[in-house]
């Protein structure tokens, strides 16, 4: 059979194995405690649910402009200097995407060649990298090791970079770490990217998100629009993520690409959807859907860390996430692979569990614990993790 030979480059196995196993566990009637999620716990907010029932019964049930209709896109613009203070045209500057991870593959589609180097640091999100090798790009992984923070030194980046360098991919606050670096840092990051002619493209779906100081928008310096693809979605601030919708937002070059790709991939994103994100991202009540989400992580974060005070255990490193819902628990003392971990927790102790593997190298003997689940589950998925590493030799 003749395939697309670009699919053997992506390497997924020993996740999804752990994912198959969570499925088939819960299937056979199981009770797991699910940490492996990456869904907000929390509905969408009721009157979203009415802003797209509204609109279907007013007949918005057909073909919507692909770019994205104007409410949306003005919404969109709004949001962005509302929360980020970066201004962009709404008519030239923004396209409405069918979520985050469909804002990233219209970035990637508009801006990279075949053959191009995509410095990617690691840990990330995999997504980040196997949507650029589908794209036949050549992906570079930067490390950002926990020793550092989870931020790539400079030295890695210069280290990384070769004559066919062409982006940067940034995802800040990071799936699986929660980190994200200072403002000082991103500054540096674009006068490195601007001397080498390189993109960075940002993912920022976990942008409002955060726990201490807010996240700076990579965008958010002077000059740095003209480098800058913004990746966004209403996923995780909004828990809409069952709605698919989100944004890229960019230089107009790269959006009328951007539109091109997604005219001939999706024709376009759902009118009624349109119109709950519009409404959803500019009615006042619901911006208090991201404010009580963020509130809830942050307890369920603090619940985390006074646990790992109490419960004592070396064998399991925990350091409190700057943002997004995640801790990545470094259990490398047990020098055992991340997966080996998962499956045995899973099956031990009935606890669902991300791989840290699963997003670099970087991630191996870690694993990602959501705290996107109650304050029950949380702890008690934490003290039975704590329970069975103690018994490790
Ligand atoms: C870092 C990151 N970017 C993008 C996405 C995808 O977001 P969306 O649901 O909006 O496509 C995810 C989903 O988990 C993610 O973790």
């Amino acid at each position: 059979m003749n395939l697309n030979s670009q699919f053997e480059l992506i390497r997924q196995s020993a996740t999804i194995a752990v994912f198959d196993r969570i499925t088939a566990m819960k299937a056979a009637g199981k009770k797991l405690v699910a940490l492996q999620v990456g869904d907000p716990d929390f509905g969408t907010h009721p009157a979203i649910v009415d802003a797209a029932l509204k609109a279907m019964q007013s007949g918005l049930t057909h073909y919507a402009p692909s770019r994205g209709m104007p409410d949306l896109l003005t919404a969109i613009a709004k949001k962005l200097t509302r929360d980020e203070g970066v201004s962009y045209d709404p008519a030239s500057e923004i396209l409405v995407t069918h979520g985050g991870i469909h804002a990233y593959y219209t970035a990637l589609q508009s801006i990279l060649n075949v053959g191009d180097d995509v410095l990617i640091p690691d840990p990330t999100w995999a997504t980040h990298s196997n949507m650029a090798i589908m794209l036949k790009g050549n992906v570079i992984r930067v490390p950002a090791p926990a020793e550092n923070g989870f931020i790539p030194s400079f030295e890695a980046w210069e280290k990384s970079l070769t004559s066919k360098t062409r982006v940067i991919v940034l995802n800040y606050p990071s799936n699986p770490t929660g980190a994200y670096p200072t403002r000082e840092y991103l500054q540096n990051l674009h006068d490195f990217a601007k001397a080498h002619d390189l993109w960075i493209v940002s993912d920022e779906v976990y942008g409002s998100l955060y726990y201490g100081e807010r996240p700076t928008c990579a965008a958010d310096f002077d000059g740095a629009k003209e480098l800058t693809l913004i990746v966004n979605s209403l996923s995780k601030s909004y828990a809409m993520t069952g709605w698919r919708v989100g944004f890229l937002a960019a230089p107009s070059a790269v959006i009328a690409n951007a539109l091109k790709a997604s005219q001939n991939s999706i024709t376009c994103v759902a009118p009624f959807i349109q119109k709950a994100a519009a409404f959803a991202l500019t009615d006042p009540e619901t911006q208090n859907v991201t404010v009580s989400m963020r509130a809830a992580y942050a307890r369920r974060r603090q619940l985390v860390m006074r646990l790992s005070q109490e419960l004592e255990c070396d064998k399991v490193l925990v350091t409190p996430p700057q943002g997004a819902f995640y801790f990545f628990l470094d259990l490398r003392q047990l020098k055992m692979s991340s997966v080996e971990i998962c499956e045995r927790l899973l099956e031990q102790e009935g606890v669902g569990l991300v791989p840290g593997s699963a997003f670099g190298d970087q991630g191996e003997g870690f694993v990602r614990m959501s705290i996107a689940a109650s304050d029950e589950d949380v702890e008690a998925g934490f003290r039975k993790i704590i329970a069975w590493a103690e018994r490790q030799l």
